[in-house]
């Protein structure tokens, strides 16, 4: 199994950017406590602060990786254009957000990729990440029986 985790805009700066909202670890840190669950699991990591960057990731996903985890950033809550890519590919995405988007600012509630993904997880820091990978290999299991 080969799982692709996607970060957004300002994710990079994980660690220093608001720590008391997104936590005191670095990206790095972030990806090595995800890897850390997963000994068997292929996982690509990539981040990017472009929009035409996360979307020609989603689009050479397609038949390449069972699952998506996306955390687009600010992106969640306008680009359209990754609602459709989304759409446009068959691999299964997962969106997470480490802070509780829905306890945050009006604009953070609305997610233009929430009607295509397979399911959300918001608030739950890091762990957000480790819970969509099970939940992919999960659905990937099941996809062969
Ligand atoms: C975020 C929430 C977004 O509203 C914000 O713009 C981010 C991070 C999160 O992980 O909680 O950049 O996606």
């Amino acid at each position: 199994m080969r799982i692709l985790v996607l970060n957004g805009p300002n994710l990079n700066l994980l660690g220093k950017r608001e720590p008391t909202i997104y936590g005191h670890a670095s990206l790095d840190e972030v990806n090595a406590f995800i890897r850390g669950y997963f000994k068997k699991t292929e996982i690509d990591f990539f981040q990017s602060n472009h929009e035409g960057e996360l979307l020609d990731k989603l689009q050479q996903a397609d038949h390449v990786y069972s699952g998506v985890v996306f955390n687009p950033g600010a992106l969640t809550h306008y680009a359209y254009s990754l609602q459709d890519a989304i759409r446009a590919i068959d691999v299964p995405v997962i969106e997470v957000h480490l802070s509780n988007v829905h306890g945050r600012e009006a604009f953070r509630q609305k997610s233009v990729v929430a009607p295509v993904v397979r399911g959300t997880i918001s608030g739950l820091g890091p762990y957000g990440y480790v819970l969509a990978i099970r939940a992919l290999a999960h659905f990937a299991k099941k996809e062969k029986e």
